[in-house]
């Protein structure tokens, strides 16, 4: 449409419409000769290939996975157009760009074009920076995740956004890329180590708090379950928090966050500083955990959320084994300021924007503020405090 002209400058605006499908499956075995999942996801063409990327752990668990993985995809497609290769994963994967760029030269080995396909199987770490890689070789080919951990099966795999850590920042370089398929495979949770299990969860507490008050009631009455870490329960779980999670990214109206408002970061600001702060040794999951605690308390101190419901949230946490409590929250700079605080500027830095941090009005409804009182946070933190001592 011409909008505007004057004698030195005409303007043209272009609406140009976009439609993703996102595919999001639950299954179990997917590479077991015979399953058809994958046979009837994949759309073939003459000339299309597939590089399978497997992160190392997995490899080690199962050394069988990679080959599954090879050969199924040849059943699928016939031909040998299949080449896979092992990549180490877990967070040091993301801290620089040495892993990227061995996938992005592998992917350009295997002669990937962007009407083939690359399977990442691995953690949300892994799923990141060959997500990364996918999206930004050819300017993006067809990825299907396959996510391994409790965390990226019911949260990061199920999201388009990939990255890697860089300026000591958190997914400080990346891409929001939506890709063919995620395919949830259950019987990879059950071989995780039982804390990275139970961790994931608290991406499953956070959309419960924040979108969808009768999960959380099912997560509290659920949680000597998930403790337990009891398959039936820790599926479900996973499935209805990867289900909200994708539901908020397809039908929440900014599916590539331009806005301010990040709800399923809740919890986060303080998360990706101490993640930070911890030279990235605390886990995203607890990093997390604390941050969800943090905003909670400080949510009643600033008189949105009751007491009560603070409580069972903790209480929910504290149930999974998730801590509430880091000692980073007390650490200071050389000026004596709480470092934990600078991650207020670099959330909003990262947003663009207006600072938004979404507190909790009660479970499963959340609100959006502008800006954080420093001294509620300090009490919020001393709350904290007192409460992990009282625990010890
Ligand atoms: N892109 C997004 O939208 C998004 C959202 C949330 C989190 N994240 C990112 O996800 C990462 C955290 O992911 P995570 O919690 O999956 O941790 P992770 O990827 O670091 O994996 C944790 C550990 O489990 C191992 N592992 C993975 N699958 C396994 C399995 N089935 N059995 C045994 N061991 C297994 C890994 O090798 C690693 O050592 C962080 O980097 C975080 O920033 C991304
Ligand atoms: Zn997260």
């Amino acid at each position: 449409m011409r909008l505007y002209t004057n004698e030195d400058c005409m303007r043209y605006d272009f609406n140009i419409p976009l439609t993703f499908r996102h595919r999001i499956l639950f299954e179990r075995d997917v590479f077991a000769p015979g399953n058809p999942v994958l046979e009837e996801l994949l759309e073939k063409r003459a000339g299309t290939k597939v590089f399978v990327l497997v992160e190392k752990a997995l490899a080690e668990i199962d050394p069988e996975l990679e080959s599954k993985a090879v050969s199924k995809a040849r059943e699928v497609l016939g031909g040998d157009s299949v080449a896979s290769q092992v990549f180490v994963g877990g967070e040091d994967c993301k801290v620089d760009e040495s892993v990227y760029n061995a996938m992005c030269d592998a992917i350009a080995d295997a002669g990937i074009d962007r009407h083939s396909y690359v399977f990442a199987i691995g953690g949300g770490a892994f799923l990141d920076v060959a997500g990364f890689a996918a999206a930004t070789v050819h300017r993006g080919v067809r990825l299907v995740r396959f996510p391994t951990t409790t965390l990226s099966q019911d949260d990061s795999g199920v999201g388009v956004k990939c990255g890697i850590n860089k300026y000591g920042k958190k997914n400080f370089m990346g891409a929001f890329a939506v890709p063919y398929a995620v395919v949830n495979d259950f019987t990879f949770l059950h071989t995780q180590p039982e804390d990275i299990r139970r961790g994931g969860l608290v991406e499953a507490v956070k959309v419960a708090l924040v979108k969808d008050a009768a999960f959380f009631a099912w997560l509290e009455d659920n949680v000597a379950g998930l403790n337990a870490l009891r398959p039936p329960v820790l599926e479900e779980a996973v499935e209805r928090s990867a289900v909200l999670h994708a539901k908020h990214i397809a039908e929440g109206g900014d599916p590539f966050e331009s806005g301010s408002s990040r709800p399923l970061d809740f919890g986060h600001w303080a998360a990706h500083k101490m993640e930070q702060l911890s030279d990235f040794e605390l886990s995203h999951a607890k990093a997390v955990s604390v941050g969800l605690a943090l905003d909670c308390v400080y949510s009643v101190k600033k008189g949105l959320l009751a007491q009560a419901d603070a409580e069972r949230i903790l209480k929910v946490l504290e149930g999974l084994q998730l801590p509430c409590w880091d000692d980073l929250l007390d650490q200071t700079n050389d000026e004596g300021r709480r470092t934990v605080l600078a991650g207020l500027e670099e959330f909003r830095e990262h947003l663009g924007g207006q600072l938004t941090i979404l507190l909790l009005k009660e479970p499963g409804v959340g609100v959006d503020v502008h800006e954080m009182d420093e001294s509620l946070l300090e009490e919020a933190i001393a709350e904290l405090r007192e409460r992990v001592l009282q625990v010890a």
